[in-house]
C-alpha cells in the first residue's frame, strides 16, 4: 500500500510543472545560490545547529565538469570563512570524475581536501550507490595515509557489507576513522541490501554500536526516532554526552568543530522540532544544506531513486503537524 501511494506520488510530480516541483524542494533545497545557503545557515544558527554543505548535482559524464564542482566548493569554502559559519563540506565522489577516472577523480578530491586541510575544514564524502562504495572508502584511505585526516566517508546501513567495512577500517585508521551512518538512501539490490524497514533499522543500529565500540567519531544521520532513541541509549551506555568530554579509551583526541565522539545529522526541512530539541538538549547537531542551479534534477532523481521519499514528502505537505522543517 505504501508502496502503490509512493509510486503514485513519484509519477504525479515528474509530470508536474518546475515552478510546482520548485515550490515543494524550496523547504529541502537552499536555493540555486551559494547566497542562499548563506543566509539559511545564519538563520538556522539561532537553533543552535551547525553545518555541512552540498553543491548539488551528482555523477558527471565528462572530467571537464568537475571543475565546476571543485571552483564552487572553493567558493563554499570562503564564503563558511567570510562568514564565520560553523560548517564544513559534503562531496559526492562521482562529481569529481571517480566513476569516468578513478585517478583522476582521487587527484581532484584530493586537490579539495588539501585545500580544506589548509584551513582545518573538514570534508564528508557523500556515500553513492553500490558502485562506488568501495572506491569512495579506498579514497578516504588512501587520503589519510597522505596525512589528510581531514576527510570521512558516510556508510550505509541497509548494506550487508557495512559492518564488515566498519571493521576493516577500525584496522587501518583506529581512532582517526570518522562516519556519518545512515539508512542509505538508494534502494539497493536484495543480494547486496536489506529491504525491508525493521530490517534496516535493525542493521544502521547496529552500526552506530559498532562505531562507538571502535572509538570513531560517529554521525548519527536520521530522522527516525527508532534510530535516534537507540542512538541516545547506545551513547549513554558508552558514558558519551552533551558537555561531557568523550569517555571512550580507545577514542582519540576532541576534534576540532566537532561534537564529543558523535554528532546528529538530518537534512534541510526535515523533522525540525527533533532537531530542534537534540540541540537543546545540548548534542551537537549538524544540517545539511544543499544549494545549487541544479534542484530541479536533483529533486526528481531522488524521487525516482527511492520513491518512498515521495511519500514521505507528500505527508509533511498534506499533514504538517507531522513533520515541520
Ligand atoms: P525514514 O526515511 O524512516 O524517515 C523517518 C521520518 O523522517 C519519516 O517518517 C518522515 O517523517 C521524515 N523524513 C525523512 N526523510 C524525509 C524527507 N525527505 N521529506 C520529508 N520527511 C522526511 N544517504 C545515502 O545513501 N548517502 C549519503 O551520503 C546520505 N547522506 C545523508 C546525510 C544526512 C545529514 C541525512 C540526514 C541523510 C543522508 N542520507 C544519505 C539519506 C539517508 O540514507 C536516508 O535515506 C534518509 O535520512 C531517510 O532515512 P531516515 O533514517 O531519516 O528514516
Amino acid at each position: 500500500m505504501v508502496g502503490l501511494f509512493s509510486k503514485t506520488v513519484v509519477a504525479a510530480t515528474v509530470r508536474m510543472p518546475k515552478w510546482f516541483v520548485g515550490w515543494v524542494s524550496r523547504r529541502y533545497v537552499a536555493g540555486p545560490a551559494l547566497e542562499d545557503a548563506v543566509k539559511v545557515m545564519k538563520r538556522l544558527s539561532e537553533e543552535g545547529a551547525c553545518f555541512t554543505v552540498d553543491v548539488l548535482g551528482e555523477e558527471i559524464t565528462n572530467l571537464d565538469q568537475a571543475h565546476f564542482f571543485f571552483e564552487e566548493y572553493v567558493r563554499v569554502l570562503d564564503a563558511i570563512r567570510t562568514h564565520n559559519l560553523d560548517a564544513n563540506l559534503s562531496i559526492k565522489p562521482t562529481a569529481f570524475g571517480l566513476l569516468i577516472d578513478r585517478k583522476k577523480g582521487m587527484e581532484n578530491i584530493e586537490k579539495l581536501v588539501k585545500l580544506a586541510h589548509d584551513q582545518s575544514m573538514f570534508v564528508r564524502l557523500d556515500m553513492e550507490d553500490h558502485r562506488v562504495t568501495s572506491d569512495t572508502i579506498q579514497v578516504v584511505l588512501d587520503l589519510h595515509k597522505k596525512g589528510l585526516t581531514n576527510v570521512g566517508t558516510v556508510l550505509q546501513g541497509r548494506l550487508f557489507r557495512t559492518l564488515d567495512d566498519i571493521n576493516a577500517l577500525e584496522v587501518e585508521l583506529g581512532p582517526a576513522a570518522d562516519y556519518r551512518i545512515c539508512k542509505g538512501i538508494y534502494l539497493e539490490p536484495e543480494d547486496i541490501a536489506y529491504t525491508g524497514y525493521q530490517d534496516i533499522v535493525d542493521s544502521t543500529n547496529a552500526c552506530i554500536d559498532r562505531m562507538l565500540l571502535a572509538g570513531s567519531y560517529c554521525s548519527i544521520a536520521s530522522h527516525d526516532l527508532p534510530v535516534v532513541d537507540y542512538a541516545l541509549e547506545a551513547l549513554t551506555s558508552h558514558g558519551m554526552g552533551p558537555g561531557l568530554p568523550d569517555p571512550r579509551p580507545n577514542a582519540g583526541p576532541q576534534r576540532d568543530a566537532k561534537g564529543p565522539g558523535y554528532e546528529f545529522q538530518m537534512l534541510l526541512g526535515v523533522r525540525g522540532p527533533l532537531r530542534r530539541k537534540l540541540a537543546k538538549d545540548g548534542h551537537r547537531t549538524r544540517v545539511y544544506i544543499p544549494y545549487g542551479e541544479k534542484w530541479y534534477e536533483y529533486s526528481i532523481r531522488r524521487l525516482k531513486e527511492n520513491p518512498t521519499v515521495g511519500a514521505q514528502v507528500a505527508k509533511a505537505f498534506l499533514m504538517p503537524w507531522t513533520n515541520r522543517p
